[in-house]
């Protein structure tokens, strides 16, 4: 007998911290949707497999992102791969298997006109939920993060965190083909072997008690390529053992790019930059303000701890004489 109903997941209310099994979400039965109730151009699609992503905690938070929230009551949002089972676009036909965003229910109508609604190319050798993996979102991010972001090459030793799961696991075997030597981080002893299966050089579980002695013990040489796929500890460690100019993939967050850098390594540029700021002091375009302890050098010593309670607006100096006291002045 035909199905009256279909299934969808909705937000019924926003998690504090983590989800509530029971409570975030709740199912929802919906009446069957038919070829009937097709326009033109739209598609009835069978949902096969709902991509399930770390992103999708932020989505359920009422706050600015990359994306609007999830609003209470509504369809939570989630890749898929589906077959079409009805039809009256001229781009798709009943049969073909299809990427796109319906979100967490078993069927959904699409227009074709819907740009994430794409044909699925099942690779020789591949499997139909490849592409919602390896050659997926996730898929894309490792190879983009990896190539681009981090510009692996040969040589570089690469560390890469999450390296077990959906996204550094790819990236873990991009930076081997490039040439790179690679230690994964994970969360279990399994994950660990799994990483040394597919080739990556050294592999440590992050929940082993002796983690950080073992993670600097791996990373003599320090760092010259770390992909980031959760932040926290893991990523605090990476910094202590970066290398000079070694570039961190922070695939978990936002589109940033962070840059160290020391004054020093612009030695050559010092002439020229200092003669743009002469210029705009000279044009009052900047302003500047100085605390000054007075007391001569004995002062410096309290002066400095001071600098760090934030005694100073603007740039902090001890008198240690006065310029009409100065021997040079007296010259
Ligand atoms: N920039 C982008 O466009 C983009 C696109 C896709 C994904 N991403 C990001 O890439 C990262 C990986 O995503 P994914 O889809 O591939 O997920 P995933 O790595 O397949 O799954 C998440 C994994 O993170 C690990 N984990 C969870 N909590 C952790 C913690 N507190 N500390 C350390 N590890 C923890 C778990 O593995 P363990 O057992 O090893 O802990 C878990 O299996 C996420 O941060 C995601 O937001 C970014």
């Amino acid at each position: 007998m035909a199905q009256s109903t279909y299934q969808t997941v909705v937000l019924a209310q926003r998690p504090k911290a983590t989800i509530v099994p029971g409570e975030t979400f709740a199912l929802k039965e919906n009446p069957m949707i038919s070829e009937a109730d097709l326009k033109d151009g739209e598609v009835l699609v069978e949902v096969l497999y709902l991509s399930l992503d770390p992103a999708m905690r932020g989505w359920l938070n009422d706050v600015r992102s990359y994306m609007p929230p999830v609003q209470i009551g509504e369809k939570m949002r989630g890749a898929t791969i589906a077959k079409v089972i009805a039809s009256k676009s001229k781009k798709f036909s009943v049969g073909d298997l299809v990427t796109g965003n319906p979100g967490w229910t078993e069927v959904a109508v699409i227009a074709d006109t819907d740009p994430s609604l794409q044909l699925a190319n099942i690779p020789s050798n591949g499997k139909i939920t490849d592409v919602l993996g390896c050659l997926g979102s996730t898929g894309l991010t490792a190879y983009f993060g990896m190539t681009d972001i981090a510009k692996v090459k040969a040589g570089d030793f690469v560390v890469v965190s999450g390296a077990a799961g959906a996204t550094g696991s790819i990236a873990c075997q991009i930076a081997k083909l490039k040439g790179a030597k690679v230690l994964g981080v994970a969360g279990s002893d399994d994950k660990v072997a799994w990483l040394k299966e597919l080739g990556c050089d050294d592999a440590l579980n992050y929940k082993a008690a002796d983690f950080k002695e073992q993670f600097r013990a791996k990373t003599p040489d320090l760092i010259d390529v770390f992909f980031d796929n959760v932040g926290g500890e893991v990523l605090e460690l990476a910094f202590s053992r970066a290398k000079m100019f070694s570039r961190f993939v922070i695939c978990g967050a936002m589109r940033i790019r962070v840059q160290g850098f020391l004054v020093f390594d612009y030695v050559k540029e010092y002439a020229s930059a200092r003669k743009e700021l002469a210029q705009w002091l000279a044009e009052g375009k900047i302003q500047r303000k100085e605390t000054i302890i007075k007391g001569g050098l004995g002062a410096a010593e309290k002066g400095l701890v001071e600098l760090y309670n934030g005694v100073n607006t603007g740039k902090l100096l001890v008198e240690v004489k006065a310029d009409s006291e100065s021997v040079a002045s007296r010259l």
